[in-house]
């Protein structure tokens, strides 16, 4: 490491007397609120690392789309290489999104010795490993603070702010488009389309939302998160993920009438040695604090041994609160570089990984069910929940219009996932059951 030691030390000198400069891929709604906080927020900047930052080039796709931002047609490219290749150029910081291609060129960038910033949650979630050990070769800072709910710096506070506790739990909203769509659909009863079209709008959406809608988004957030808090390497396909596209007007409704509000929910949980991650709707009694985040704001629970619980909230997506996260990783870059320190704060993960088997994850669990309504059928569906030892929290039924057929809805107390699977692979057997219509996970204490 002595060629890495010196290039940081004669780093250090020069932070301290010339502009840093910055090579931005991609200018549009994260990389737009990059360019405006750095100008705008120069002053601070500058008295927090003691020299001015400047973007130098710009990589874009189309030299000629409309910006939210002004910026000199000079520095835009749509050549990678100009900003790669420019040795002027300190720090790369990555707003531009994709998966293989861009692995590429931050390879390239840290094998140059070039510090990147990221918020880049479906790299990280896949690449993070690998990425992270490129950096840490070449003496370089890969920081992703923007790649999990958004403006909240939740990443640090788990690496920095709870460094000394032993994490057992992380629950929260991690996802602002689903959080935006399920709150406007529930508050207002807007149709689902039309929500959707409205997160892509404001720019909170993934440039295809079905990673937001089909939960995907939410479990790459919820791996780098697992990952980070359990010190263990969680990979994406370790986490069970269910979207928000096959929620129903009427499971929302019968959400409200018993006191429940739906949100999209990622869950990592540690007992003792083995954990679990996943992302999937789940309803929480409507005095649970996760209730009340509305819109695009996340809000995400860590548990600790020793902490108990915390909760961090803030915008989950956007312009100007992304940014603010991926600003202050160049912030923390541009001290490394001071101390020359850079490529030292990545710790390899200290656990084996060991996942819960469906027997060892327990929930509570709503489900809406159509059957005959005909005398004993209850008594059938009860034997069903009994025979597991399975009991019931709350219990529904209603006539439906089509005549002969009734709505049973059920909050089971809790139970484990793999008698639940059971339990509904037996209902959907059952002669006297019409239909399974809907099934989620439980939190907290209802009412
Ligand atoms: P965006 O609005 O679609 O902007 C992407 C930018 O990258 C555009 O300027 C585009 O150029 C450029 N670009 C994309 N592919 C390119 C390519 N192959 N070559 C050259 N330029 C390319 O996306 P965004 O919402 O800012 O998101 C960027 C990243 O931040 C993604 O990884 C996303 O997951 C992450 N993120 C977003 C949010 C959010 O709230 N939006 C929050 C946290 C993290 P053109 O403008 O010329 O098309
Ligand atoms: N599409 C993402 C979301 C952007 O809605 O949460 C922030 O990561």
């Amino acid at each position: 490491l002595g060629d890495v030691y010196k290039r940081q030390i004669q780093k250090g000198v020069e932070i301290m007397t010339k502009p840093i400069a910055v090579g931005l891929l991609g200018l549009g709604t994260v990389g737009s609120g990059v360019v405006k906080i750095i100008e705008n927020h120069q002053d601070q900047l500058i008295h927090q690392v003691g020299c001015p930052i400047v973007v130098k080039k710009i990589l874009v796709r189309d030299l000629y789309n409309e910006r939210d931002v002004k910026v000199d047609a000079s520095l835009l490219t749509a050549n990678v290489d100009d900003v790669s290749n420019d040795p002027d150029i300190d720090v790369i910081i990555e707003v531009m999104g994709g998966v293989e291609e861009t692995k590429k060129h931050l390879l390239r960038a840290l094998k140059q010795g070039k510090h990147v910033v990221t918020a880049n949650k479906d790299l990280m979630a896949l690449y993070g490993s690998e990425l992270l050990a490129v950096a840490t070769e070449n003496g370089c800072d890969l920081f992703y603070e923007a790649s999990v709910a958004g403006g909240i710096p939740i990443l640090r506070s788990l690496v920095d702010g709870l460094a000394s506790d032993r994490i057992t739990k992380m629950m929260g909203i991690v996802n602002g488009t689903t959080n935006f769509i399920l709150t406007k659909m529930s508050k207002y009863g807007s149709p689902y389309e039309e929500v959707l079209a409205e997160a892509q709008a404001l720019g909170y959406a993934e440039a295809d939302p079905t990673a937001d809608v089909e939960g995907l988004d939410a479990a790459r957030k919820m791996a780098i998160l697992a990952r980070l808090g359990f010190s263990m390497n969680i990979d994406l396909e370790d986490v069970q993920v269910k979207g928000i596209t096959g929620i129903t007007e009427e499971d929302l409704d019968y959400s409200k009438r018993l006191g429940y509000t739906m949100k999209l929910i990622g869950i990592a949980h540690r007992d003792g040695e083995k954990v679990e991650v996943s992302v999937q709707p789940t309803l929480f009694p409507d005095s649970h604090p996760l209730a009340s985040v509305s819109d695009e704001y996340n809000a995400v629970y860590v548990y600790g041994e020793a902490v108990g619980e915390t909760m961090f909230y803030g915008p989950g997506a956007g312009s100007l609160p992304t940014a603010t996260a991926v600003v202050s990783d160049l912030v923390a870059v541009m001290k490394n570089m001071r101390l020359g320190v850079n490529g030292r704060s990545a710790v390899a993960p200290q656990y084996e990984k060991k996942l819960k088997s469906p027997s060892e994850i327990f929930s509570k669990y709503f489900l809406r069910i159509h059957v005959k309504d005909e005398v004993g059928a209850f008594a059938k569906i009860t034997a069903i929940f009994s025979e597991r030892g399975v009991s019931f929290e709350k219990i529904l039924q209603l006539p439906l219009k089509e005549k002969g057929f009734a709505e049973i809805v059920i909050v089971t107390h809790k139970a484990s996932q793999q008698d639940y699977e059971d339990i509904l692979q037996q209902l959907r057997d059952l002669e006297i059951v019409h239909d399974v219509k809907s099934s989620y996970r439980v939190e907290g204490n209802g009412k």
